[in-house]
């Protein structure tokens, strides 16, 4: 039996997918509420992360901890072996977290008022992190055509023109689009003529589907000629976001520099004790773990899709990256807000589209990192929901 079939209660866990779920969707009763929303998984991370923070528990002082060195190789090895990029440790500034990481970037190197370019639909933080911080937010949208994403790039091109910063989501949630390398080059010339800093964020790098294969941007020939500071991140691949652990890679070193500058000024110090030994356990352990889990999610994919596409008006593209169908419900004619009441009815919890930008309206996002058995429940209360 694979380990992704294990089902596990996560009710009263502190768990934000499972605990929140009145708060989140505003309502009174959340029993048998089924959680497909957030991006976290139902599974456990491999076993060697679990054991190697026994292990560390079998001392039981947790006093200041360091990044140690076994780590940073671990994570270098990680990205040479499944995406071949490597990775000068030297490059490496460890964050508590891709978000986190994102409002330093943008708070260290933009001012109040700089234009801050971003693609819609897009994972929220990447609007509201700039907005809370009093940048000027350009949105530049994404281009759908059945059910496929492709930038404008002609628009991208005006929008760059005295901005400061474009934030990427490489792959791209919530589209599940694992981007091109003529994609990835032309962002990359649009930034270095206008003088734009790019921040890939690359947390959903590892899960790719169906053998598709992720581009790391600092990988690209003229990489080094544009200002780009990249995050990854354990945390999203091997499920322990409670971890809470990220690295922002910095290849030049003055950028690297003022950002480490900025987070000594900020308090920003070592991570916490078990962020460096999950990190090294995952890294250097977690391969043959992270193949099963890609092949589980297609076959849960190509179970989603296939049931829930029956339902007229329903279209949904296989993702080439990430653990997120986009669900198009456009032509069904329904309101986001209709849509939302049947879900939460028939007890299924989705993401609204319109979280991720006005342009993701007639979407929903349903989160497929489940065992089969809850998804073959998420799947009939999506039909009896879709249905009545
Ligand atoms: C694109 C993207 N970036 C960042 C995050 C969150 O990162 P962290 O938990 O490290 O702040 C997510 C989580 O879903 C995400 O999808």
């Amino acid at each position: 039996m694979s380990v992704f079939n294990q089902v596990y209660t996560r009710k009263n866990t502190n768990s934000l997918k499972w605990d929140k779920l009145k708060q989140v969707y505003q309502i009174e009763d959340d029993t048998d509420l089924l959680a497909m929303w957030v991006a976290d998984m139902d599974f456990m991370p491999p076993q060697a992360v679990i054991d190697a923070l026994h292990k560390r528990l079998e001392h039981p002082i947790l006093g200041y901890s360091v990044m140690p060195e076994a780590s940073k190789q671990a994570i270098v090895g990680w990205f040479e072996r499944r995406h071949r990029w490597s990775i000068d440790p030297q490059t490496m500034i460890f964050q508590s977290g891709v978000v986190p990481a994102i409002a330093n970037i943008v708070d260290c190197f933009t001012s109040i008022g700089d234009k801050i370019v971003v693609s819609a639909p897009i994972y929220p933080p990447f609007f509201s992190v700039p907005t809370n911080l009093k940048r000027s937010l350009e949105f530049c949208d994404l281009i759908e055509e059945n059910g496929q994403y492709r930038f404008d790039f002609e628009a991208l091109e005006k929008a760059f023109d005295g901005a400061s910063l474009y934030i990427l989501c490489n792959p791209h949630n919530p589209g599940g689009m694992t981007w091109s390398q003529e994609d990835l080059e032309t962002i990359i010339e649009l930034a270095i003529k206008h003088d734009v800093m790019i921040l890939s964020d690359e947390i959903h790098a590892d899960l790719l589907i169906d053998g598709n294969q992720h581009i790391p941007l600092l990988t690209l020939p003229r990489a080094a000629e544009a200002n780009i500071i990249t995050c990854v991140a354990p945390t999203k691949t091997f499920n322990m976001a409670g971890i809470q652990a990220a690295m922002v890679i910095v290849p030049d070193g003055e950028l690297r520099a003022k950002l480490t500058a900025y987070g000594m000024a900020h308090g920003h110090f070592e991570l916490n004790t078990f962020a460096g030994v999950a990190l090294e356990a995952c890294y250097n352990e977690g391969d043959m773990w992270l193949d099963e889990l890609q092949q589980y999610l297609s076959k849960n994919m190509d179970y989603v899709i296939e049931k829930l596409t029956q339902i007229p008006g329903i279209r949904i593209q296989k993702p080439q990256a990430t653990y997120l169908l986009w669900i198009d419900y456009r032509e069904t004619g329904l309101k986001e807000k209709e849509v939302m009441q049947g879900l939460l009815e028939n007890k299924l919890a989705l993401d609204p589209g319109t979280k991720y930008g006005e342009k993701g309206r007639g979407f929903l996002r349903m989160n497929v990192a489940a065992p089969f058995a809850t998804i073959q429940q998420g799947v009939e209360r999506f039909t009896q929901a879709f249905t009545k």
